[in-house]
């Protein structure tokens, strides 16, 4: 490598850490959340008491009791109480007093609104529900079509086959097969299996196999319509990283 290229490769390395600098701590456009002076005593109440070695907020903690992030809408103040004077299962009873129990119950309930802990993708759907959806499209089909579509559901074919050319295992995009391989292929395959790899041996019998074919084709011609539903699944509109709270808060 000559001087030159040297010089280059440095520059762009020196470039590359300092964008990483800044992506990593300058502070996002998000919300900024401030605790009241109560909250920070239940804080405070919570860190002395060591609730995190068991509990996680936003999924940082310990986990042998539960996520309690957005917990609060479903303990009234008696039942907090009660759990923290009296124990529950696992977890062990402590001495607070009334008002550093309150102190706990006011710091979850702010917590609750800085965030969700686990935030869901939308409406999610499943291969195998995309799947039924997209069958069902077609109404009045050829019995044997509905036997090999009953078929690719059952034995969850679109769960390791899925429509996106980056499926589990390498397993091939369900909605391409027949694009490429041979009907005696595909038959011998859902006989036998393939032997060390995820495929298992499903002993299909020849007239079934014929039906899972035919399904296949349909899907085939179908392709670009299943490969769009699926892509859009994989990708939520609701969703929002820069709306997630930083794990600690002020
Ligand atoms: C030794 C581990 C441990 C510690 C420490 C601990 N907990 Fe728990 N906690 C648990 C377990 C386990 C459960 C679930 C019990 C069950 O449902 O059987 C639980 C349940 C709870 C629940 C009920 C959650 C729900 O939605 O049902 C609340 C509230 C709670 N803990 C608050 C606290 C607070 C506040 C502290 C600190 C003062 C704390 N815990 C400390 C283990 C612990
Ligand atoms: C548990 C996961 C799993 C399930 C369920 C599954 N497959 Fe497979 N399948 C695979 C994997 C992984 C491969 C690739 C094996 C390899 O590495 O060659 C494969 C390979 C294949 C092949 C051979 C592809 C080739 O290149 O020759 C066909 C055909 C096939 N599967 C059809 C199906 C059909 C139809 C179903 C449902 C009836 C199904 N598979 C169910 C995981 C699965």
């Amino acid at each position: 490598m000559s001087i030159r290229a040297r010089q280059v490769l440095l520059f762009m390395l020196c470039c590359a850490f300092v964008a990483q600098t800044w992506l990593v701590y300058a502070d996002s456009e998000g919300d900024d959340y401030l605790l009241s002076s109560v909250a920070l005593e239940g804080q405070a109440v919570w860190r002395k008491n060591n609730c995190q070695s068991c509990h996680q907020l936003y999924g940082f903690g310990g986990f042998l009791g539960p996520d309690l992030t957005n917990s609060i809408d479903n303990l009234s103040p008696e039942r907090l109480s009660a759990i923290l004077t009296e124990g529950l299962g696992q977890m062990p009873a402590f001495e607070l007093d009334p008002d550093d129990q309150h102190r706990i119950g006011v710091f979850l309930r702010e917590l609750d609104q800085t965030g969700i802990s686990q935030p869901k993708l939308g409406d999610v759907v499943t291969p195998t529900e995309l799947l039924s959806q997209v069958l069902a499209l077609e109404e009045g089909s050829a019995p044997g079509l509905l036997r090999g579509a009953e078929l690719v559901q059952s034995q969850g074919c679109i769960g390791c086959h899925l429509p996106n050319e980056q499926s589990l295992h390498r397993a091939m995009d369900l909605t391409a097969m027949t694009t490429t391989l041979s009907r005696e292929r595909v038959q011998t395959v859902l006989l036998d299996g393939i032997e060390g790899t995820a495929m298992p041996r499903l002993s299909m019998s020849a007239e079934d196999s014929q039906a899972v074919w035919d399904c296949l084709v349909w899907m085939n011609e179908h392709g670009e319509e299943l490969r769009a539903r699926f892509r859009g699944m994989a990708t939520s509109e609701d969703f929002d990283l820069l709306q997630l709270p930083w794990f600690e808060y002020r």
